[in-house]
């Protein structure tokens, strides 16, 4: 399996709008979150677990950073840091977080930035250090594959079989992503997750353009554009889940010290299709959703082969402007909030 790291260079901040405006929906968890966390002392520690480019996460840095500062009365130091997978593009955070204009950094004090290349599946942090971890779009990408799909790229549509496999897999990451959280949250420190998700219809909101991704690239074998082994092997290491998972180990007892505070599993509002249905401007539209598809996506199917991407993109493009009604479906996605006890 490729290392399910966005498409570097920058270009994942500039096409993930889509991950951006539907996080927003969960303002309103994290700052009852904020609210609610005992405030250690010394350094403040935030995260933001699956940081990729860092671009879409700087609102919720802002708001942690001024409203925890806000509750202690004293501008305390804080730390944030992005954790990722080794091959990150971490150079277009560090230079986003000094350069955009909405960069958390702009006028605060007393603020450090630091950035971990490692699974968040794993221990990234000291234990009890942690005050608030943030993490969007993150959580549903899986740590292994423990099968190759048979008959599709996208892990919704497996064999009963391959299900089972790939839902023990989730089932193990997301008790280890908890698990290693417990160590290092402080007592009272909470996590605030967005997370794709199952809504109970079993839609995640991608299926459309999962089953056009599948097509296109048959049609590629077919014009013998694409290896037959090689469209064999694309399956997308990423995996949402139905409700029942999320709350699985909370409910099996795994995680004594932390406690399930909120979960919402809703549709969150997909910003190119409301823009598509005020403009009905369809190309645009499609522009949009290749974007996003190649930036998330992209790397776990073509690793650095930027022909066959580049080729497979322009077919996505077209198809989507002649008939974008098809792909056009708001993003599913879990909020969750988790507290650790107090002791
Ligand atoms: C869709 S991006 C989300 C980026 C950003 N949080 C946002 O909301 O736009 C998913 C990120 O999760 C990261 N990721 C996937 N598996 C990971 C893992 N095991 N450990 C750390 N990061 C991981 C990917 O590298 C990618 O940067």
């Amino acid at each position: 399996m490729r290392e399910p790291v966005m498409e570097g260079r920058g270009y994942y901040n500039e096409h993930s709008e889509l991950q951006g405006r539907s996080a927003e929906e969960s303002d309103a968890v994290l700052l009852c979150a904020l609210d609610a966390i005992a405030l250690p002392s010394g350094t403040l520690t935030i995260a933001d677990f699956g940081s990729s480019q860092g671009h879409n996460s700087m609102r919720q840095m802002a708001r942690a950073i001024d409203r925890l500062r806000e509750r202690l009365g004293q501008p305390r130091d804080v730390i944030v840091m992005h954790t990722d997978l080794p091959r990150c593009d971490f150079t277009s955070l560090f230079v986003m977080l000094e350069e955009a204009p909405d960069s958390y950094r702009r006028g605060r004090e007393n603020l450090f930035s630091a950035a971990v290349g490692r699974s968040f599946y794993e221990r990234l942090l000291p234990a009890e250090s942690l005050c608030l971890g943030w993490s969007a779009f993150a959580l549903h990408w899986m740590s292994a594959l423990p099968v190759t799909l048979s008959n599709h790229i996208w892990p919704m549509f497996a064999t009963p079989e391959e299900g089972i496999a790939l839902a023990r897999q989730a089932a193990a990451d997301w008790r280890n992503f908890l698990q290693n959280r417990a160590r290092e949250l402080t007592p009272g420190g909470q996590l605030v997750m967005v997370v794709g998700a199952i809504d109970e219809a079993g839609a995640t909101g991608l299926e459309p353009m999962m089953d056009l991704a599948k097509r296109i690239l048959e049609t590629l074998v077919s014009e013998g554009k694409l290896e037959p082994q090689a469209f064999a092997a694309m399956t997308i290491p990423s995996r949402p889940r139905p409700r029942a998972e999320f709350t699985a180990p909370f409910d099996q007892g795994e995680l004594p010290d932390l406690k399930l505070e909120e979960l919402v599993i809703a549709p969150t509002p997909n910003a190119a299709m409301l823009r598509w249905q005020k403009t009905a401007d369809a190309a645009q539209f499609a522009s949009v959703i290749t974007g996003f598809f190649i930036a998330a996506f992209g790397p776990s199917l073509f690793g650095d082969d930027g022909a066959l991407r580049d080729l497979f993109a322009s077919r996505f493009a077209a198809s989507i402007a002649m008939a974008p009604a098809d792909v056009a479906r708001p993003l599913v996605t879990a909020t969750i909030r988790v507290s650790k006890s107090v002791r």
